[in-house]
């Protein structure tokens, strides 16, 4: 049964998908200077809203590349925005969220809207190759996401805490690799630990 988290969200974002393509102008060029993706790699994009990464990950990998979002207007705006690439859009939340495992997994600008994050930290690792990285990085600093959400519902969105800090909660079940924040962007990237 899909949490308050999870029904809050999907209304949420329903509605702002209408609007989303033409508020959301940053570039994506955060995601790509702080992980390679090679021709070979099996890569899901979570939370992929209205596809503003598959165009760069289609040109990157060769694999058929994969977006999970819970807002059904999300994904129909992606479907039309990419459509003639190499991708499949599935609806749905991606903690119940379980495939044939991926290289990368790219969470891109969502990262507090995963409240449920025990739900958060299991998805990614049951999803990842042995050896698969995550990413989790926003093109906004720490302080300008607290006010961009400062209005929503602890259902919809959390305050996040030091990139360390939040790294950390990842440490049991991943190596990571980057920690780090500055005034346009926060990044957090791991490696899967094979116990
Ligand atoms: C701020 S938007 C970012 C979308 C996209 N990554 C981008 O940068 O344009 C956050 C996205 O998270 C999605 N989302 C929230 N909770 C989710 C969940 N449990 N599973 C999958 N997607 C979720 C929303 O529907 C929304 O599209």
């Amino acid at each position: 049964m899909a949490s308050i988290s999870e029904i809050k969200s999907k209304e949420f974002f329903d509605e702002l998908s209408k609007t989303w393509d033409s508020t959301n102008k940053k570039s994506p060029q955060v995601v790509f200077d702080n992980i390679t993706i090679n021709p070979t790699d099996k890569v899901l994009d979570v939370a992929c809203g209205t596809g503003v990464l598959e165009p760069y990950l289609c040109s990157l990998t060769k694999e058929k590349v994969i977006g999970i979002d819970i807002s059904d207007g999300m994904i129909e705006k992606a479907k039309v925005n990419n459509a003639g690439l190499n991708v499949k859009y599935i609806t749905g939340s991606f903690y119940d969220f379980s495939s044939a495992p991926f290289d990368k997994i790219i969470i891109y600008n969502a990262f507090p809207h995963f409240v449920l994050l025990d739900k958060f930290k299991e998805a990614i690792y049951r999803n990842l190759k042995a050896d698969g990285k995550f990413i989790i990085c926003h093109s906004l600093s720490r302080a300008e996401l607290a006010t961009h959400h400062a209005q929503l519902s602890s259902n919809i969105s959390r305050d996040l805490n030091y990139v360390e800090t939040e790294a950390d909660y990842f440490k049991d079940k991943f190596v990571i690799n980057t920690a780090k924040e500055d005034d346009k962007s926060f990044v957090i990237v791991g490696t899967k630990i094979i116990k």
